[in-house]
């Protein structure tokens, strides 16, 4: 049977290391870190996430406000919000929930955050920070994985990662990291998407093999070799008439039958989902701390 990575109590470690850290800044009269969030418009998804990230904040003691504002926001409106975020002291990271109404352009958006406040990592020069290997803010749910991978001391140096998905949030940061030539990463790399014919030959050869589509129950024992450690990042809902909500989460991962021949796995929902804000935590504390050191 495999060890099941426990994404939701490393989540919580995470912010108990935080909320202390945070308790010892405010008792010395240091600056506390802040976050400031963007909704625009009435996705109901968004509004749960958003909710989360500001109810996780300030669980921790971190400052945290949400701005909202109606789908007819215009971009400019939306541009003047983030250039008063980007000039304001008690501001450490703003994170613009997406996707945005279709009349924004959300690259627009993205390229108008400061990069030092960037932290959800999207931002074009965080991105190429990330990919020739310089300090910076990596996008969330990779650099979950990355620590899940770490607090569960899984090696992956010399160690073939296989990522099957390149979204720009996911896949393709998920894959550059990596590679990169640190401790936590240093392994050799294959993306597989869409225009991969035979995805499970690919799958097979993987030591570490992270999926990234969201297709539930796409990979099933025989995609991978015994002993391989799973990272599942997909999120989908199947209908389920016996829970009240109608439908459950499941991931890209077959996990039951899965988890009797890997290593590792984690489960949908608990594994990788909680890092995510954890890491957008992370992130924010990281900003003020760069800030202080003038990084
Ligand atoms: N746990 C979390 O915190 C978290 C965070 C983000 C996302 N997610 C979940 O992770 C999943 C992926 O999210 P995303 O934002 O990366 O999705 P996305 O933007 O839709 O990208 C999906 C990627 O998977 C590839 N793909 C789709 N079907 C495939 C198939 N049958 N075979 C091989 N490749 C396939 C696509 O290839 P092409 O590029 O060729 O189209 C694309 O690169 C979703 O279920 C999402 O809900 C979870």
């Amino acid at each position: 049977m495999s060890i099941i990575i426990d994404g939701k109590q490393c989540a919580a470690d995470i912010r108990t290391e935080l909320r202390t850290t945070i308790e010892e800044r405010r008792q010395s009269g240091r600056t506390v870190p802040g976050l400031a969030l963007l909704l625009v418009g009435n996705n109901p998804a968004s509004e749960v996430y958003v909710g989360s990230k500001d109810k996780a904040c300030k669980e921790i003691g971190m400052n945290s406000t949400i701005v909202r504002m109606p789908e007819s926001a215009s971009e400019e409106e939306i541009l003047r919000m983030i250039d008063g975020w980007n000039h304001d002291d008690a501001v450490h990271g703003i994170l613009v929930q997406l996707p945005l109404p279709k009349h924004i352009n959300e690259m627009n958006v993205i390229m108008a955050i400061s990069p030092d406040k960037d932290v959800d990592g999207f931002h074009p020069v965080n991105v190429g920070r990330l990919v020739i290997g310089l300090d910076g803010f990596a996008p969330c749910t990779p650099a979950g994985i990355v620590e899940l991978l770490k607090r569960y001391s899984i090696e992956t140096s010399g160690k073939h990662v296989v990522v099957v998905g390149r979204s720009n949030i996911v896949g393709k940061p998920m894959a550059n990291l990596m590679y990169q030539k640190y401790t936590g990463m240093n392994a050799i790399v294959t993306v597989c998407h869409t225009g991969t014919d035979d995805i499970s030959f690919y799958t097979r050869q993987a030591d570490i093999l992270i999926m990234a589509v969201g297709v539930p129950h796409l990979i099933t024992p025989q995609d991978v070799k015994p002993g391989v450690v799973v990272i599942d990042v997909g999120m989908n809902r199947l209908e389920d008439t016996s829970k009240k909500s109608g439908y459950r989460l499941v991931g890209d991962v077959d996990f039951q039958s899965v988890a009797t021949v890997a290593s590792a796995i984690t489960p949908v929902p608990g594994g990788v989902g909680p890092m995510t804000i954890a890491m957008l935590l992370s992130n924010t504390m990281k900003s003020l701390e760069r800030k202080e050191s003038n990084r």
